[in-house]
């Protein structure tokens, strides 16, 4: 696995879990030592026994030596990062790349070399040519297998994919893919074999889909807001349909982390690159931008326009619940803003204090949820992680009493209002 993040570690401890010898790979050195250390960079529900049993075993290995690795492997599999590009929309494959070239310095005999990293149709075209720089064609196959998994699900999701994806024209490749699966596969994971560029394009469509499908239940909570209707109602509904289905219809924040927003971004700088507008994601894109704003003006409207002086407690600053990962989350726009607007932010997370607020003057990291809270004039409620759930609102509020601001929809609309709170939520 090269490129030891999110996807690679997960994937790397997974893949040793079904009896594989895998090894992780990450030009982070701080990343390798503390993993050799058995200590795990990241939050992830259950990833630690997994790396934890797997590297006694001596089924898992962490190194910083590409070569080494790549060398010992009969598969390779790229996990680096595809961030937006900077100043551009477009995802940066300089990692991708990078690491393309180091693995075609390093192939000794026959390697399969797989993309996991979410990169736009045409990319393993371009990986090919890369490694053809360095080998002839009979060394190496390159495929593309995208990976679906979601942090804070992510062992979950590795084991029980919906589908597993292969992106090769290789028939032989295919089946060698298939039999690396096989134990999921034979679990009920639907195997699915396509051509390298459809399985390409296929990750960037599903992420865009989904990002699509939230932005639409997000505004369909604003026409709820001002008609009086309840958008848990509308949801339900809706996603009874089983042509629609239940499933990320749930209004919130705007979407963040580190696939949604950047992955819609690429999709459409490719299909621009194409001649194409794919003008539905772009105007998913503009919304779920327009709703950071929005949110934060509904929080200046619950404060009556007076931001100035007023302490405000953040419940969760992650973009999702189960996973430390901040990146593109909602409360980086909205912390930093009504800091600038004069307010002092408290605020708890179950993943641990974030460096990016570090440096802001009156943004403090609470060691626990009653520490938030205390003596606030507003609470909000921005990530839905388990402990937000049943709080005893009466017991947080003894030294003021502080309006809710629920942006999860975490409780039921009367619950609160009848204990005498101020409580707002999303579409309700
Ligand atoms: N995070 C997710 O939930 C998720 C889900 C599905 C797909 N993806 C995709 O998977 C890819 C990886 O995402 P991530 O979240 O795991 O990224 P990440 O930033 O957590 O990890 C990437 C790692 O690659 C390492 N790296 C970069 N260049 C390297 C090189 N040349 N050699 C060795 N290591 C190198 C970095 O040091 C880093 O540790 C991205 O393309 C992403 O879009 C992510």
């Amino acid at each position: 696995m090269i490129g030891t993040g999110y996807v690679g570690l997960v994937s790397g401890a997974c893949f040793a879990d079904l009896g594989n010898n895998v090894w992780c790979v990450d030009k982070d050195k701080k990343k390798i030592d503390s993993l050799n250390r058995k200590k795990i960079p990241i939050f992830e529900p259950g990833l630690e026994e997994i790396v934890s049993k797997n590297y006694s075993a001596g089924r898992l290995k962490f190194t910083s030596d590409l070569n080494l690795a790549v060398k010992n492997s009969d598969i390779v599999f790229i996990c680096v990062g595809t961030p937006t590009s900077k100043n551009k929309a477009s995802a940066d494959l300089q990692y991708v790349f990078k690491a393309a070239k180091e693995i075609g310095k390093s192939i000794n005999k026959f390697k399969i070399v797989v993309t996991k990293s979410t990169v736009p149709v045409t990319t393993g075209d371009k990986i090919e040519k890369i490694i053809l720089k360095k080998k002839s064609k009979k060394f190496f196959e390159i495929v593309s297998n995208p990976e679906f998994l979601r942090e804070g699900e992510a062992i979950r999701d590795f084991r029980f994919p919906d589908r597993i994806v292969i992106g090769s024209n290789n028939n032989k490749v295919v089946k060698k893919l298939q039999s690396l699966y096989e134990p999921l596969i034979k679990k009920g994971a639907k195997f699915f074999a396509t051509n390298r560029r459809g399985a390409e394009l296929i990750k960037y469509a599903s992420n865009a889909f989904l990002a699509t499908k939230i932005s639409y239940i997000n505004e369909l909570a604003n026409l709820c807001e001002k008609t009086g209707v309840n958008i848990e109602d509308v949801s339900l509904g809706v996603g009874m349909d089983q042509r629609i289905g239940s499933r990320f219809l749930r209004p919130g924040p705007a979407y963040g982390g580190s696939c949604f927003p950047k992955d819609t971004k690429a999709i459409t700088v490719t299909a621009d690159l194409y001649k194409t507008n794919l003008s539905i994601i772009k105007s998913v894109i503009k919304s779920n931008e327009k709703r950071k704003l929005l949110l934060t003006k509904r929080i200046k409207k619950i404060l009556s326009n007076k931001i100035k002086g007023k302490k405000i407690a953040f419940l969760g600053v992650t973009f999702k619940a189960n996973t430390d990962d901040m990146r593109q989350s909602t409360s980086l726009t909205m912390i930093p803003f009504l800091n600038k607007m004069g307010a002092k932010i408290y605020y708890y997370d179950p993943s641990g204090k974030k460096n990016v607020f570090s440096k802001l003057k009156n943004v403090f990291y609470c060691k626990n949820i009653q520490e938030t809270c205390s003596g606030v004039d507003l609470v909000i409620i921005h990530t839905e992680w388990e402990e937000f759930k049943a709080l005893d609102f009466k017991k947080l509020s003894k030294k003021k009493k502080f309006k809710i601001y629920d942006m999860r929809n975490l409780y039921a609309p009367g619950f609160l209002k009848k204990l005498g709170f101020s409580y707002f939520s999303i579409g309700r």
